[in-house]
């Protein structure tokens, strides 16, 4: 008999490309995506474990299933993501409700996992089997539709930043090999795809070697172009340390990856990079940043930072804040340090929270007036935007520009999938409105 599965999911890219898999895979055992979560057999929470907040909330997910179902029967209840794999059988101790624990490289063992379920035994997976799980994958049809499609090439990390738990929770570098990532980009094309959006939590460390040959990042960039489908390429979260020549000669050749380039720094001052061990200095990200403007001036950045990383003094924070005010980044994220258990800078002393807020709200205010004058600077004029999906119940549509600036504007369903002119009126920090004219023609 078929059943109903719901996957709530926390987290970065990743974890919306993992809970898409997930869905495909449970498929074969007659469960049934929904979004229904009031009904389901089977509840997976698919979490995230970057700052402390993430943790608590797949606790307080719990509840609300618990809450939901407290005169039904209980569905399956499964935690899945960087959670599971950092706090394993604790979770099962800490929350009864829990069922089963699986970690990020042992999707490929859900199935079989729901399959034999009983109740009131308690399971936890969190093996490193990340090559298994990706075979298993490949012979399992991704059956994603979107228009803007992810598609993880690379996993895990084996730079160490003294702050960061995903070495921990994703384990070591890993990179799929380059014709499975074809045949998967095939497949989304098929689907409907006209963006694809590579993704790894070093996704600019992919290296792939088949007979002495190497494939990195630069080359799965050029086989896509080569798609008539495809429209636009992305690939998210790049390094510092691995944005090699090859990769930013991409930007004069491509003529499809969009010149939008998302490259995380955390700090502007030097002696904190040190600190945190992120193996890159400022000068080096600068070069990189005026390398790739030269390419093409019209490249913007995002970037992250991260604020009152123990050691930090004024000083340091005013040089973070500096780099800021130079280097227009057009959207960023900021967040204030989190001890993460198991990482180096878990054991340092942290800075006041007092202290730690207002740097953020300093950083955040120069953050958004970037933004801000960015996204005022396409008032009254007609941009390129990949329609994504319709506004239900406001006969508007959604879709992005080059810079990934969410677009929302008038217009009718036959522009899906196209790249349409939209004529921007007004503007907020993240988004901007505006109208198509509906006599132009399509741009493809
Ligand atoms: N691999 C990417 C890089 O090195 O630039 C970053 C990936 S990480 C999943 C996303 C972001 O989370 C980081 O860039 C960092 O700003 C933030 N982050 C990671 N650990 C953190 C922590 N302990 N406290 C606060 N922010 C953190
Ligand atoms: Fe985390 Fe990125 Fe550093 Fe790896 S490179 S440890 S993913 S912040
Ligand atoms: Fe979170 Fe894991 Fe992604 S910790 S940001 S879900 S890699």
């Amino acid at each position: 008999m078929e059943k109903r599965i719901f996957i709530k999911t926390f987290g970065c890219q990743m974890n919306e490309y993992d809970s898409n898999r997930i869905y495909d895979t449970v498929k074969k055992i007659g469960y049934l995506k929904t979004d229904n979560k009031e009904n389901v057999d089977c509840y997976i929470i698919n979490t995230c474990h970057i700052r402390d907040k993430a943790k608590e909330k797949v606790y307080h997910e719990v509840g609300r299933i618990r809450e939901i179902y407290k005169s039904r029967n209980k569905p399956i209840t499964i935690i899945t993501g960087c959670v599971a794999q950092a706090e394993n059988e604790e979770m099962l101790k800490r929350e009864p409700y829990i069922d089963i624990v699986v970690g990020p490289q042992s999707y490929h063992k859900i199935n079989s996992l729901i399959k034999n379920f009983e109740i009131g035994k308690k399971i936890e997976e969190t093996e490193f089997d990340v090559v298994n799980k990706f075979n298993y994958l490949d012979r399992t049809e991704n059956d994603n539709s979107n228009v803007s499609a992810y598609l993880t090439i690379q996993e895990g990390c084996d730079k160490f930043c003294n702050f960061c738990v995903v070495p921990f929770t994703r384990g070591p570098e890993y990179s799929r090999p380059f014709d499975k990532v074809m045949l998967e980009a095939e497949k989304l094309v098929k689907n409907g795809a006209k963006e694809i959006i590579l993704l790894g939590q070093n996704v600019n460390a992919y290296s792939y070697k088949d007979q002495n040959k190497e494939y990195r990042l630069s080359n799965l960039i050029n086989n896509l172009e080569k798609f008539s489908e495809i429209d636009r390429i992305r690939y998210t979260t790049s390094h510092p340390r691995d944005m090699t020549d090859d990769l930013i000669d991409c930007y004069s050749t491509s003529r499809k990856l969009m010149p939008f380039v998302h490259l995380p720094i955390q700090s502007g001052s030097n002696k904190m990079l040190k600190l945190m061990n992120r193996k890159h200095t400022v000068e080096t990200y600068i070069k990189i940043y005026e390398n790739l403007k030269k390419i093409n001036p019209e490249i913007e950045f995002s970037s992250d930072f991260i604020i009152s990383y123990p050691g930090e003094n004024e000083n340091d924070f005013v040089e973070t804040l500096d780099f800021i005010k130079n280097y227009r980044f057009i959207n960023s994220f900021s967040f204030i340090f989190s001890p993460r258990p198991g990482t180096k800078a878990s054991k340092l002393k942290e800075i006041e929270n007092e202290v730690s807020k207002e740097r953020l709200i300093k950083i955040q205010e120069q953050l958004s007036l970037h933004q801000l004058t960015m996204n005022k600077s396409f008032i009254n004029n007609s941009i390129d935007v990949l329609v994504e999906n319709e506004i239900i119940g406001q006969n508007k549509l959604f879709g992005r520009n080059k810079y990934m600036n969410s677009v929302i504007f008038n217009g009718n369903k036959k522009y899906l999938g196209k790249t349409v002119k939209v004529e921007i009126e007004k503007v907020n920090r993240n988004t901007l409105f505006g109208i198509t004219n509906e006599k132009r023609e399509f741009l493809n």
